[in-house]
């Protein structure tokens, strides 16, 4: 399971930037850049004042200038595993192309030596650091020469425990703790570890050395040219690498094992793992070879780097890194273990392995220009994993499974709290938190959109030169659309910039008037509200798999001739008619009432592909939630999907009766017991097939399919499901190679046990406490993390969630146990988060991790006065990391209140629900 990226952002709890002033320097001493304030350290206080301004006009500016920009970079770092300190000098060198008197970079959290500041042999008569920039400005006497010239530095710094910039990471090795030095710099957390242009645009050339233990391991992006010892000491020098952005730059120093293969090409791959767990690594290492062979040949472009190592490790607050030649991930995105790993695991690290390796071209070799393009790397690398995945496992049904990111971008793209792919960012700050649903999922689907639009084969092509033409370099969105257009001839520019610049999407009405369909667009909101947009829509329709109708919808409303096969009207006719056929746009589609039968009907007799089963309960679910449908309509439609058989329809089923389940708590608390048991009705038949005990041979969707509806009949009350759980839990505890629970499993089980514990009744949960001591780190300690909290008494729930604070829990953890808390024990989390807000905020300062608090615990509300109530307690309390994470939150839950009181006026509501419940 990857972390959620938060659409939380990076914190600007800064630590203090010391500017030390060296003996010889002149200079005023250490000073403590103040908040908000420059810096100024003046080494000859009366010198003229020269020319180009002063060092303030480079403040508060969203970018770097560009009159100097750096070439390659010679960096030296030496990290103290110990005492978690380390020392680097850089020297790079610098092309002046411009008059001026400053160098201007980045820096954060450094203490560089002021006396050591040389460009060429000029030393900076002024050295100013605006602290909340993280901007460093050096400035001269005199103009600097044009041309290149050499900028060189030494300083220090902390191997934080904040899993950015330069940090450390602890592990186990014999029984004791290590600590091991590891860099994560996306998105602006280069400047943590080195005085730099820590802007993707600025690509540089690297040559990297660093002084390390002699029994350590250490690796960078290139291979080692050569290492040298020195007592305890060694000294390892890379390769110099080809031009490339800071955010991808990487270091990690430790003990590790590896297992290792080979491309096609000849490209050497490896994956790193703590020492004895290397066999875990064999899977990743597989995807990884076949991965980087699909790409060079789709993208008809070698892999650029002489090698690829990933390494797994153990502190990670994303859930992968691709940097260039040596990703980073988290253990449980990269390790596979036949025994205690799941089928739904193994997905998750092949998806994860092609996603970074995918990165290696779109984002490492072609990068973006600035942040507002970030979506050509995740948008991309997200839609490329699944092309990846589907051609290695193609029994996945991957494409299928794509939709629910399709779908998650979707919610999330109906708030007014949304924002564009494409966005402007004025300040670091803001980079980490556009990491989310939109810069991915609704990235990677207007990129689907656009493929199916274009064909396969032509957006394949025109991918293959954009790489070729912007290799080394930068690229704008336009500048994707410029190659697209030119090498296919459609209006690639006009449709896609209508869907990247603009936030939000359209819901198409669909009517019918004889044989003419009349669809109209207006932009589709969960406030049931209707936005200004307007979008060129690629329209697909149809009423069966062999033809398609496609229709470009330019206008607000237009019309379209239904083929006459699919306009039968006629006692057994075929008449139905499917807009947006398998999901391939990114819209919602409201049909009248005349189509809505006929689509019912249509689902009803199986004529429905997966990918539009899927689409119908979704866009019903979101039209519902918005009031533009009765809950009694989703419920009926919903009860077509009894005897659904298939893993991708069925996990989007049960996300809608998870709402619907949750809503109707709040809404009709009355009826709430029998909503869950026409849920259950819905689900059982195929869960009852299925059974606890896998079958021999049986595919990885219905390995899948298992856990899923398990446990939603757990969530749902249903007590033979429940106890059947807890029996073969107790049958665990005696015995852990059981296979009466096996991976895939557990974590239902798990669940069952805390359905029935209480403070008076823990021995469930001490059980399951001493599960999670006993495993070895990975996807099984983090089943059990994920279901502490899962129960309604108070003392329960406080304990597992003080449990955060302990050693037990790693940080990078913590939004699992989060994600645990039900909605029973919402008032119990909110105010254990308020409570303890002040010491969370500063352990999980790195903003996407405090995001998830209030991600996870806020969107549980649906009232209006809870939302004020929150509000007011963040006013004061906000950070620029997390503050539209928190404002979709709150939209969330008044969405919700709103949504209550529309099904509240359901006349016909509780007679629709008894009717489901009595049919046979
Ligand atoms: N570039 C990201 C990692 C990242 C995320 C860095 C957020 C900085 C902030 C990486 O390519 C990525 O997208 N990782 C995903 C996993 C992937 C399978 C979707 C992640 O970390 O969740
Ligand atoms: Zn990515």
């Amino acid at each position: 399971m990857a972390r959620p990226r938060a659409g939380a952002g990076l914190l600007v709890a800064l630590l203090a930037f010391v500017v030390a002033a060296a003996a010889a320097a002149g200079g005023g001493g250490r000073k403590m850049a103040s908040h908000g304030e420059g810096t100024d350290l003046k080494a000859s206080p009366g010198a003229p004042a020269p020319a180009g301004g002063s060092a303030a006009q480079f403040r508060g500016q969203a970018r770097l200038p560009r009159f100097a920009t750096p070439r390659r970079y010679e960096l030296r770092l030496r990290p103290d595993l110990v005492a978690c300190t380390f020392t680097g000098s850089v020297a790079i060198a610098v092309v002046v192309s411009a008059p001026t008197r400053f160098l201007v970079l980045n820096a954060a959290d450094l203490s560089v030596n002021r006396a050591s500041i040389r460009f060429q042999s000029l030393a900076p008569t002024e050295v100013v650091f605006f602290k909340d920039d993280d901007v460093l400005v050096f400035g001269f006497s005199k103009q600097l020469p044009l041309g290149e010239g050499v900028l060189q530095m030494d300083y220090n710094g902390t191997l934080n425990d904040q899993m950015r910039g330069f940090y450390r990471s602890k592990y186990q090795y014999k029984g004791k703790e290590r600590n091991m030095a590891v860099t994560q710099f996306e998105s602006v957390d280069a400047r943590r570890c080195f005085p730099c242009w820590d802007e993707p645009a600025f690509k540089a050339k690297f040559k990297l050395t660093v002084e390390v233990p002699s029994d350590l391991v250490a690796l960078s992006n290139m291979p080692v040219a050569n290492s040298t010892f020195a007592g305890p000491i060694k000294t390892v020098s890379f390769r110099e690498s080809p031009l490339m952005s800071t955010y991808l730059l990487a270091v990690v120093v430790g003990l590790f094992d590896y297992v290792e293969g080979m491309t096609s090409k000849g490209t050497r791959v490896r994956v790193y793992t703590q020492i004895g767990k290397s066999n875990q690594g064999k899977f990743a290492l597989d995807v990884a070879v076949k991965s980087l062979d699909l790409y060079k040949d789709y993208f008809d472009t070698a892999y650029p780097l002489p090698k690829l190592d990933m390494i797994a490790i153990p502190d990670f607050s994303a859930g992968a890194m691709e940097n260039y030649g040596l990703v980073t991930y988290r253990e449980v995105a990269l390790l596979f273990d036949d025994k205690s790993s799941s089928e739904s695991s193994k997905q998750n690290i092949a998806i994860t392995v092609a996603h970074e390796l995918a990165h290696q071209w779109f984002g490492n070799l072609v990068t973006m220009e600035w942040w507002t393009h970030l979506w050509l790397n995740e948008g991309f690398a997200t839609w490329m994993s699944h092309l990846a995945v589907d051609s290695f496992f193609p029994q996945w049904n991957i494409w299928t499974q794509f939709l629910d990111g399709t779908t998650t971008a979707l919610k999330l793209d109906a708030l007014s709290e949304s924002h564009p792919i494409e966005v402007e960012i004025h300040h670091a700050s803001e980079v980490d938190q556009i990491f989310d649903a939109i810069s991915y999922e609704k990235g990677a689907s207007v990129i689907r959109m656009l493929q199916s639009y274009l064909g396969a084969e032509r957006f394949q092509k025109a991918l293959a030169s954009y790489m070729k033409k912007f290799a080394y370099s930068n690229a704008k969105t336009e500048d994707l659309w410029a190659v697209l257009e030119k090498e296919t001839g459609e209006p690639v520019k006009d449709l896609m910039t209508t869907w990247t610049k603009q936030k939000g999407y359209p819901v198409i009405n669909a009517k019918i008037k004889g044989n003419d369909m009349e669809i109209e667009q207006a932009q589709f909101l969960s406030d049931g509200s209707s936005g200004p947009g307007t979008w060129i829509v690629p329209i697909t329709s149809g009423c069966g798999y062999d033809t398609q109708k496609k229709f470009l919808l330019k206008l607000k409303r237009d019309k379209m001739v239904i083929p006459s096969q699919c306009s039968d009207r006629k006692k057994g006719g075929n008449f139905w008619t499917k807009l947006n056929i398998n999901g391939t746009g990114f819209y919602r589609v409201k049909y009248d009432d005349e189509l809505a039968a006929a689509l019912l009907n249509a689902l009803e007799a199986k004529k429905l592909s997966l990918m539009d089963r899927i689409g119908v309960v979704d866009d019903s679910h979101a039209l519902s939630m918005a009031r533009q449908q009765t809950m009694a309509s989703l419920l009926r439609l919903l009860y077509a999907y009894r005897g659904e058989t298939d893993y991708s329809v069925l996990s989007h089923v049960n996300s809608v009766t998870v709402s619907v389940a949750r809503i109707s708590v709040d809404a009709t608390p009355s009826l709430a017991g029998d909503i869950k048991q026409l849920l259950i009705k819905i689900l059982l038949p195929t869960a009852e097939k299925l059974g606890w005990d896998p079958k021999k041979g049986e595919s990885h969707l219905d390995a899948m399919l298992r856990p899923l509806l398990l446990t939603a009949l757990v969530q749902l009350g249903h007590g033979k499901t429940i106890n059947e759980g807890i029996r073969r839990f107790n049958i665990f505890l005696r015995d852990r190679n059981t296979p009466l629970l096996p991976p895939d499993t557990r974590k239902t089980a798990y669940l069952s046990v805390m359905q029935n514990v209480s403070s008076s009744n823990r021995s469930g949960y001490d059980a399951l406490r001493k599960v999670y001591r006993e495993s070895a780190e990975g996807e099984e300690r983090l089943n059990v993390l994920g279901i502490l909290p899962s129960c309604r008494d108070k003392g329960i729930v406080l304990e597992s969630l003080n449990f955060i604070f302990t050693d037990e829990v790693r940080n990078q953890d913590a939004y699992i146990l989060l994600r645990g808390v039900q909605i029973e024990a919402r008032e119990i989390a909110w105010n254990w988060l308020k409570e303890n807000w002040e010491r969370i905020s500063k352990i999980f300062s790195t903003s996407s991790l405090l995001g998830d608090f209030v991600k996870t615990v806020v969107p549980l509300f649906t009232s209006n006065e809870k939302a004020a109530e929150i509000s007011k307690f963040f006013a004061t309390r906000t950070k620029p990391g997390f503050e539209r994470t928190l404002k979709q939150s709150l939209e969330n839950i008044r969405i919700g209140a709103r949504w209550i009181e529309g099904i509240r006026s359901e006349p016909k509501l509780a007679q629709t629900v008894r009717e489901l419940l009595g049919k046979p």
